[in-house]
């Protein structure tokens, strides 16, 4: 299994970058509400199946929505295929981690029987998102709806996804690039409440020792579970403690020295992120409205207008 690697995230600093414009697009809730209004119980009965069946898929399935905004706008661009002419997002080293895909592949697939040609994937995926959410016991909110899908997705530019060894000032600027405020890099940061990275992703802060800010017990068991010489291409660690259950112990892990990236640590070592990290860690419910919005306000990042309604995800029309 591949892994993210340090290098391409550093090449992003040499880059230029992408700039995903931000778009107040028409979108609204009752979008399908005469057109497919079964789309969101047919999403809601296949991710709940599939999450059952392997408790893995609801931190994958949020990770896929913030990575497909990410780059190119939730436009669906990460759910493409690489072709003999083109190698697409899902093939970018930040991906190659990105798992079940088939699970929106087939809420699609039911959701074309239902109502042909009507609900578009990117729309499938920010209700994914919503709902793994809402299942791991996370808030609940209303998804606006009436995404196109795009019809270019390029694994190079993945690179400007944020890497894990940012600092606070890179986080925040390449948030704001897409229109998200330092609160919303805060609390979106939160959703790695769910979930579980491979040690290529933190090895280096762990092993070089120069990071003051790990709790040495934490930094232990992680130098534990991923040795310098890591033989183990599938090793790595739990976000959280309660990885399967969304809550506010992110935060709580965050002030304790126990955050997994370092980019997750960076948000308790600046000011301008600190006070909002202990605000979180203080109040569930405070942390749960704001993840709703900020979900809501990703949703938005660079929705485009004259895209297309793919048939299939992880096929362009
Ligand atoms: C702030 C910048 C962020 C960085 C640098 C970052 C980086 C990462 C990395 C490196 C992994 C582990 C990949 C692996 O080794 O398998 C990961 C996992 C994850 N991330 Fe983030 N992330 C960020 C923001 C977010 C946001 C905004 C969300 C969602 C709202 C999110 C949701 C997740 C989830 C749920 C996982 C676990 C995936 C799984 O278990 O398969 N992340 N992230």
């Amino acid at each position: 299994m591949a892994v993210i690697s340090i290098s391409p995230f550093a090449a992003a600093f040499v880059l230029v970058l992408t700039v995903v414009p931000f778009t107040e697009a028409a979108l609204s809730a009752d979008y399908y509400h005469q057109t497919c209004p079964q789309a969101e119980t047919i999403i809601y009965q296949t991710v709940r199946n599939a999450s059952i069946y392997d408790p893995k898929v609801p931190a994958r399935l949020l990770r896929m929505f913030f990575h497909d905004c990410f780059i190119r706008g939730c436009d669906a661009s990460l759910l493409l295929d690489s072709t003999t002419k083109n190698k697409a997002e899902k093939d970018g080293p930040p991906n190659i981690s990105v798992r079940s895909f088939y699970v929106i592949d087939d809420a699609k697939t039911k959701i074309e029987k239902a109502c042909p040609h009507t609900v578009s994937c990117a729309d499938v995926l920010a209700i994914a998102a919503r709902d793994v959410v809402a299942m791991s016991q996370g808030p609940w909110w209303p998804v606006l709806k009436g995404r196109k899908d795009g019809r270019v997705s390029k694994a190079n530019e993945t690179i400007n996804l944020p890497s894990p060894f940012s600092n606070a000032t890179t986080l925040i600027q390449s948030f704001a690039k897409r229109g998200l405020d330092v609160k919303d890099l805060v609390t979106l940061s939160g959703g790695h409440t769910l979930g579980f990275s491979h040690c290529s992703s933190f090895s280096a802060r762990i092993h070089n020792a120069s990071d003051p800010s790990i709790n040495s017990e934490f930094a232990m068991n992680l130098k534990k579970k991923c040795p310098l010489k890591n033989k183990d291409r599938n090793a790595g660690e739990f976000l959280d403690s309660t990885s399967s259950k969304f809550d506010n112990d992110y935060y709580k892990n965050i002030i304790a020295g126990k955050g997994v990236f370092g980019s997750d640590q960076a948000l308790y070592k600046d000011t301008r992120t600190k006070s909002i990290v202990d605000s979180f860690a203080k109040d569930e419910k405070l942390f749960f409205k704001e993840f709703a919005a900020s979900m809501v306000k990703l949703g938005n990042v660079g929705v485009i207008e004259d895209g297309e309604i793919r048939v299939k995800c992880s096929v362009v029309n």
